[in-house]
């Protein structure tokens, strides 16, 4: 007897199975825009192995490689959509994505993308679009760091433009709360589950002091530092983070994101809030706001279901306003516009 989606071909639920199949391809294609698992099957084979070979080696010798590459594929979605505007170099007289503060000095991880991009130009010109390359590249990036792993739908093209000044209306600051996440997600249509998800990611990877030395030292004009923080770990911070290195001596020195488990993929990172060891102040909000502090609580207990959530996310990020078809364009180097 044949078997389909689990169903019995019989006659009547035949015609059930029918229905179903065009409510789940319905759905999917929805979710996934017009983007496809195995883009480049016929086309460039080997692009998906080719960044892999890439990130792994660059991760080897680098860990933080990792979480500098997923945290590029959000601020490149973010900003004007999954378009790879966030790999694009400044020009003359037009200062790109790049420039801004949320992006430098901090933002790394471009050369491995200059790497795979010269790899797979080599072999197929002209055919593998740099924001792809991005996409798998964080999708590796996060099988490398947490083990997790999941199909990256493809095709889409490169976008011409990037302006300095478009990630501050777009990508959300450190000081943001938890309301105001939430805002900043849906505009990208990414629900409130999704945003706490995602957060997750600040499981790996590090901050500049510069991003919350304000939690250590100049809270509000009552608390010099942040009640929200475990006293214990601000006294850990000022000696990682002392108040001369926030204002301008040059310096600004990094810490690990998540005390528990800074270079591991995983949910320890909402243990972390809930022990008041959130760095950042967008990260300990999610614990303080009451509408939220459920979902940091199932995150830190149930570790597979997170996991799924995180890739399922990151495959709706990677979504956003993409450009397919013939909208945009294949990049040469996906430091220039063609
Ligand atoms: C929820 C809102 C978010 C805010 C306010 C935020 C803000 C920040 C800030 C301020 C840093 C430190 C930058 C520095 O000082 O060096 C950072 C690092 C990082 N972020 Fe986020 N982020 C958010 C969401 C996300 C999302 C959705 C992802 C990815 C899915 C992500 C991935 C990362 C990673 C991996 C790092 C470490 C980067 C490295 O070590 O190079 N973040 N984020
Ligand atoms: C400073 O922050 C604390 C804790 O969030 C708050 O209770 C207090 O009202 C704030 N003070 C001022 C002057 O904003």
């Amino acid at each position: 007897m044949s078997n389909f989606l689990g169903c019995n071909i019989q006659m009547p639920t035949l015609h059930f199975c029918l229905i179903l199949f065009l409510t789940i391809s319905t759905i999917a294609s929805v979710s996934s825009a017009s983007l496809k698992v195995g883009f480049y099957r016929s086309n460039c084979p080997s692009a998906e192995t080719i960044v892999r070979k890439a990130v792994n080696k660059a991760v080897s010798s680098n860990p933080g490689i990792a979480a500098g590459l997923i945290r590029m594929h959000f601020h490149d979605c973010f900003v004007r959509g999954c378009d790879a505007s966030i790999l694009l170099d400044s020009t003359p007289g037009l200062e790109s994505e790049k420039e801004h503060p949320a992006n430098k000095p901090s933002l790394r991880g471009f050369e491995v993308i200059d790497e795979a991009k010269a790899q797979i130009e080599a072999l197929c010109p002209k055919t593998v679009s740099c924001s792809d390359i991005l996409a798998f590249a964080a999708r590796d990036s996060a099988f490398m760091a947490g083990g997790i792993n999941y199909a990256v739908p493809a095709g889409r093209r490169d976008g011409r433009v990037s302006l300095k000044d478009e990630p501050t209306q777009n990508l959300p600051p450190p000081s943001f709360d938890a309301k105001q996440l939430k805002d900043n997600f849906a505009r990208k249509g990414l629900s409130l589950d999704e945003m706490m998800t995602l957060s997750g990611a600040h499981s790996i990877g590090v901050s500049h002091c510069s991003s919350f030395s304000n939690r250590l030292y100049s809270f509000n004009a009552t608390h010099p530092q942040d009640p929200s923080m475990d006293p214990n770990y601000v006294t850990f911070l000022k000696t990682k983070c002392p108040r001369s290195s926030s204002n301008g001596d040059g310096r600004d020195p990094t810490v690990p994101l998540d005390v528990l488990t800074p270079n591991r993929l995983d949910n320890k990172y909402y243990m972390g809030l809930k022990n008041h060891r959130g760095l950042l102040t967008s990260d300990q909000t999610l614990l303080s706001s009451p509408s939220t502090a459920w979902m940091v609580r199932n995150n830190a207990k149930h570790s597979s279901a997170w996991t799924n959530k995180f890739a399922a996310a990151m495959v709706h990020m990677g979504s956003i306003d993409v450009l397919t078809g013939i909208k945009g364009e294949i990049r040469k180097s996906c430091r220039i516009v063609n």
